[in-house]
């Protein structure tokens, strides 16, 4: 494989709000040298300055660390960390983002273990096979013990756990934590400067109890036999297939455990993968350019009005100013001054490989899921559409301005904010935010839309979807159309 590709990670973070994913994504920057004040010294010394300061670079940059996509170098690899907006509600935006990575980190609370919107994206990851790496966040709070969190992820989150480490000690008695494979314990201290990796005999190394006292030892040493002894021992093939997940412990804030979970991310996750299109598998080693739309963002710059259209690229490279072939359309496009996105400078570049994602400006020609080639007919598939769980029709106190109105709702849908339905039987146009997805044969098809007719409508698509009102009518539908498929998300 190219170089330049094979050295690509691109991965997003899987966390329930809170979880510490703002912190641990400033420390991969830091680690990447691409920003110098979230270091841990000062963060400790003056937290709030730090804090304040990121959010200055934020409203600078005009691009904010919740909603962005950052660039980062750490040992010989490349980073693109794909964000995921972690807001409470749910949004199609969070979801599409992991369509564009491949790896994801799942970030756990040793608090609150596996919580609501990490358990809806981990869906996605399962849907996808991604291959995720786990890190269990703050251990030094007092968090839940250590095999419920690993079974709430094999439970809960259904893939097999792997720990890399084994925690000592938890809480204000955070000892540390020990790597199962090289036999070293890593200390914990608040201070960063007086942290240290000791190579150990085994598990019984006498200074291991010296260090961190008899109970705790005895207690990590009847769960390092569990591990070792009771549980698979780490796989790559499963993990490449999203079947099973390293785990580390650690704790983002005070910058403990953070640098060996980026080595394990550019030393096991893999550099881009072959992509599906609606025409034959593409491998990112061809020479052929080719990119799909993921995501489009309005006004990231405060100071102008602005749309950018998020690329992945799957295949190739491209030089800026290069033409590509826009498939939807059929139209050639010059791509004039795609960015990339640091978080020290949203920088212009001139040439972007398989697994990067760069950001173009959006004259508003892109749809989510649009695909980009040298000249290729074909499309990414893949892009899901989810089934909505809150609807509300839209009317207007003031019809003359149903032509705003109209736009207004389509940009919302473009950019994957909503989902926009023309009812069957009204002119009232119904928004979607989280209704099934109707497809089988086309006899079976029309007789139930028929039946259904005050429940069904149109997706942007043209395909059918029905809302029911509730659990029983799906049911009922179900029951009674058994040609037909009820599904939760669309491959548009
Ligand atoms: P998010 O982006 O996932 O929503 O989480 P964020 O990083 O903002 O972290 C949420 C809170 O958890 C923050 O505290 C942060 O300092 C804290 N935190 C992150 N990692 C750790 C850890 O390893 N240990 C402990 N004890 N806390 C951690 P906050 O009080 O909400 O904000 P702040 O005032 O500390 O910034």
């Amino acid at each position: 494989m190219n170089a330049e590709i094979e050295k690509r990670r691109t991965f997003a973070i899987v966390s329930h709000p809170d979880a510490g994913k703002t912190t641990i994504t400033e420390k991969f920057l830091w680690y990447g040298n691409v920003i110098r004040e979230a270091g841990h010294v000062r963060a400790k010394a003056n937290r709030s300055y730090t804090v304040s300061d990121w959010m200055k670079i934020e409203q600078q940059r005009g691009i904010s660390v919740s909603s962005s996509v950052l660039n980062f170098p750490f040992e010989g690899c490349m980073f693109n960390l794909v964000d995921t907006p972690g807001h409470q509600d749910f949004c199609e935006d969070t979801y599409r983002a992991l369509t564009a990575v491949d790896a994801a980190l799942v970030l756990i609370d040793s608090v609150n273990g596996v919580e609501k919107q990490t358990i809806k994206l981990m869906d996605v990851c399962r849907m996808r096979h991604t291959p995720i790496i786990t890190f269990i966040n703050k251990m030094d709070l007092d968090g839940r013990h250590v095999f419920d969190l690993l079974d709430q992820i094999e439970n809960i989150l259904h893939i097999k756990t792997a720990p890399f480490t084994l925690p000592i000690g938890v809480g204000k008695l955070f000892k540390g934590v020990y790597s199962i494979a090289e036999n070293t314990f890593h200390t914990f201290n608040k201070e960063e400067g007086h942290q240290e990796i000791i190579q150990m005999e085994g598990p019984d190394d006498p200074r291991l109890v010296e260090m961190c006292g008899e109970n705790w030892v005895n207690q990590f040493k009847e769960e390092y036999e569990m591990v070792t002894g009771g549980m698979d021992p780490f796989d790559h093939e499963k993990f490449l297939k999203g079947e099973m997940c390293p785990v580390f412990f650690g704790s983002a804030v005070n910058n403990f455990g953070v640098r060996q979970l980026l080595n394990a991310f550019a030393k096991l996750a893999p550099p881009p993968m072959v992509r599906e299109t609606d025409k034959r598998p593409v491998s990112p080693d061809e020479d052929a350019f080719s990119a799909f739309v993921f995501k489009i963002q309005a006004n990231m710059d405060p100071k102008h009005r602005d749309r950018t259209a998020f690329l992945r690229i799957c295949s190739g490279s491209f030089t800026r100013g290069e033409k590509v072939y826009h498939v939807r359309t059929g139209r050639d496009i010059r791509l004039a001054a795609p960015t990339a996105f640091l978080a020290k400078d949203k920088e212009v570049i001139d040439h972007a490989w398989a697994g990067d994602i760069v950001g173009i400006n959006d004259p508003g020609l892109f749809r989510i899921g649009d695909t980009l080639t040298d000249g290729e007919k074909m499309n990414f598939t893949g892009i899901p559409d989810f089934a909505p769980e809150h609807f509300a029709r839209v009317t207007l106190l003031n019809p003359l301005k149903s032509k705003q109105m109209a736009k207004g709702l389509a940009e919302l849908s473009e950019e994957g904010a909503t989902q926009l339905y023309e009812p069957l039987k009204s002119a009232i146009p119904v928004i979607g935010v989280v209704g099934r997805w109707v497809s089988g044969p086309e006899k079976d098809v029309a007789k139930f839309a028929d039946e259904y007719a005050m429940d069904c409508m149109m997706d942007k698509e043209r395909n059918l979807v029905c809302l029911f009102p509730n659990e029983y009518r799906l049911n009922l539908a179900i029951k009674n159309y058994e040609n037909l498929t009820f599904a939760e998300t669309s491959q548009g």
